[in-house]
């Protein structure tokens, strides 16, 4: 798609806090010099998993290499098990042995596990150096590199242990997806249908019609997907950086999400869980009258095309979900808060409170195998 695209992320009030996300089919291979433009730094740690070491850093080190960077690749093992203190820590200490002081940078190359490890890293180090995030997923692409979470996990749950930490600039290229597993690039979209949602009907009737090349991994389909998603997410990060009012409404479907996938010992992948969230909490809107009726079908329509699952899963009680939701970490003073939707491309402002609290029998009945 030519030059790509270019989504500039306005945070309020700070310009160092501003930056840019560039999506392009092929920038990969002209990562050293955008990387050496975005975050010109004297040393770099290019930190990354086992798999997309194998898959696409190795060959992004050795490139910067040969460019004449002083760069060392520090990967960890791939997956969530390890998005942990101890990684941080091993991490951190590898950096201190080798003696990188405040002039040097991250680079994080990978999934949502290594941009918010990574990230954290980043943010820790020295207090704080800056990273450039270059997501390889689809998840990490339109979500997690978007906004400046950082963060860790602990036996407590997932992410308590974090940072705002803002980067550079985010650098994705849609042709790293074509390795992606079917099944993540699957989670992935149940966050672009997520941004429809809540926020653009135009552009989740796009999605509806796009669904076969985008599965196929057309690159113009998914640079277009991404640039929408990353814009209605910028957006929302700029009006609203530490989620206090309408950057809630990117935790649609992800109340009873967040349970499901705990509750399913994360044998679900986190878009797989809010793809069932997603259609429970447009049902329950509906049966409050918040959310317009059939919404919850057309949400399940397109999730189910997508080859997500949308139906409440065998494995789990209703009442082990709804008692999970009470420990989710969004809850304030015992309600549990759900940001629900109106309609497709609306969220609900919940008189600007942008989330509100259902009840119990209301959620029960939402859930529907
Ligand atoms: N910071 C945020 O705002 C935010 C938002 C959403 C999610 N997250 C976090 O993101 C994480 C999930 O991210 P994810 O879904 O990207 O998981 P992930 O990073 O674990 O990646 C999924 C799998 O795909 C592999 N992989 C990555 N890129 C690949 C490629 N191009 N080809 C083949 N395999 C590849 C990885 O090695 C991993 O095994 C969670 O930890 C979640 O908490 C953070
Ligand atoms: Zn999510």
């Amino acid at each position: 798609m030519g030059d790509g695209a270019r989504v500039a992320v306005g945070l309020p009030g700070a310009g160092p806090g501003a930056y840019e996300i560039r999506i392009e089919s092929g920038l990969a291979d002209r990562l050293p010099d955008l990387i050496g433009a975005c975050c010109p730094a004297h040393r770099y740690a290019l930190i990354t998993d086992s798999t997309v070491e194998a898959l696409h850093a190795r060959s992004l080190y050795e490139r910067l290499r040969a460019d004449g960077a002083s760069v060392d690749l520090l990967p960890f093992p791939a997956g969530e098990a390890h998005k942990t203190r101890d990684s941080w820590a091993a991490l951190s200490d590898r950096m201190l042995e080798l003696g990188m002081g405040r002039d040097a940078a991250v680079l994080a190359v990978g999934g949502g596990v290594v941009g918010d490890l990574a990230g954290f890293v980043a943010a820790t180090y020295l207090r704080g150096i800056p990273y450039v995030q270059i997501p390889t997923t689809l998840l990490a692409m339109i979500d997690s590199s978007v906004g400046g979470k950082t963060g860790v996990d602990t036996i407590a749950g997932k992410n308590l242990i974090g940072a705002f930490h803002q980067p550079r600039a985010v650098l994705a290229d849609p042709a790293v997806l074509d390795t992606l597993p079917r099944r993540e690039l699957a989670a992935g979209l149940a966050e672009a249908v997520k941004h429809g949602a809540i926020a653009d009907a135009g552009y989740f009737g796009w999605i509806e019609s796009r669904l076969e090349p985008l599965l196929a991994r057309d690159p113009d389909a998914l640079s277009q997907l991404i640039t929408r998603s990353v814009e209605i997410k910028a957006a929302m990060v700029a009006r609203d950086e530490r989620e206090s009012g309408p950057r809630k409404t990117l935790n649609f479907g992800h109340t009873l999400g967040h349970a499901i996938e705990a509750l399913s010992g994360y044998r679900l992948l986190h878009g797989e869980a809010i793809s069932i969230g997603m259609v429970g909490e447009a049902r329950a809107g509906e049966a409050v009258g918040v959310t317009e009726r059939g919404t919850a079908a057309r949400l399940a329509s397109v999730l189910a095309a997508a080859g997500l699952p949308t139906g409440f899963p065998d494995s789990m009680t209703r009442e082990a979900v709804l008692e999970l939701t009470r420990g989710d970490k969004k809850a304030r003073g015992g309600a549990v808060e759900y940001a629900l939707i109106r309609a497709i491309g609306r969220s609900d402002d919940a008189g600007g409170r942008w989330s509100r609290p259902l009840e119990d029998d209301r959620v029960l009945e939402a859930m529907v195998r």
